[in-house]
């Protein structure tokens, strides 16, 4: 599907333009917003508009379009980035994720933007399954994924690499026969 928009009070998912490349290069000199992922650190702008333009030439050319990376907006304006990942071997089901610049953060902002996303992934994609994996240490995002429904299933041990050794993760999950929170608001 492309293109895709989802709007909520103030929370909103675009699709990401090339013209965004400028304001996303600038987020990697915010070193808050990568404790807990990793940081696309060294990547120009040139790189940036390139991944960016690959992302659009395949949502739009794709029949069975996987990779829904989006531009998160914040009363419109940009403010972020994240999406839907549906998985290789099984479309049915998919992964999240986000990342909102600090400026917007204890808003509830990020979990009106996952709440939109989930919504998106069950009555539009049709999807089975969704899983988030986060840092056992995000607390912001562990709640996050808490307050949109999503169930805690598990630890998966040092399996990802960040800032120089290894992390765990914790896996979240919701199905889509688990109860959706209706409409998750901004503070
Ligand atoms: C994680 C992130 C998206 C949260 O965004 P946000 O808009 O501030 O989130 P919300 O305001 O919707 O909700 C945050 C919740 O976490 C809670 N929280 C925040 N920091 C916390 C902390 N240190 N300890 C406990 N709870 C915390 C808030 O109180 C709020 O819960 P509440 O509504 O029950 O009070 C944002 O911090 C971010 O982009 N971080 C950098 C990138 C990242 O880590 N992405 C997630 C990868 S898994």
């Amino acid at each position: 599907m492309f293109p895709v928009e989802l709007n909520g009070r103030r929370a909103g998912w675009r699709e990401i333009t090339v013209d965004d490349a400028e304001v996303v290069v600038g987020w990697q000199s915010v070193p808050e917003i990568f404790t807990y992922i990793e940081s696309p650190e060294g990547t120009t702008l040139a790189g940036h508009r390139q991944l960016i333009s690959g992302y659009v030439e395949d949502g739009q050319r794709l029949d069975d379009r996987r990779d829904y990376s989006l531009a998160l907006t914040v009363d419109g304006q940009l403010a972020g980035t994240g999406g839907i990942h549906l998985r290789d071997g099984d479309p049915s089901c998919a992964e999240l994720g986000y990342l909102l610049h600090p400026d917007h953060w204890g808003k509830g902002i990020a979990t009106e933007a996952a709440g939109l996303l989930l919504r998106f992934a069950f009555d539009t994609l049709r999807l089975h399954r969704v899983e988030a994996l986060t840092r056992p240490d995000n607390l912001a995002s562990r709640r996050v994924l808490e307050k949109i429904g999503m169930t805690r299933e598990g630890l998966r041990r040092q399996d990802v690499h960040l800032h120089g050794r290894w992390h765990d993760s914790l896996l979240f999950a919701i199905l889509e026969t688990d109860p959706v929170p209706a409409a998750p608001s901004s503070h």
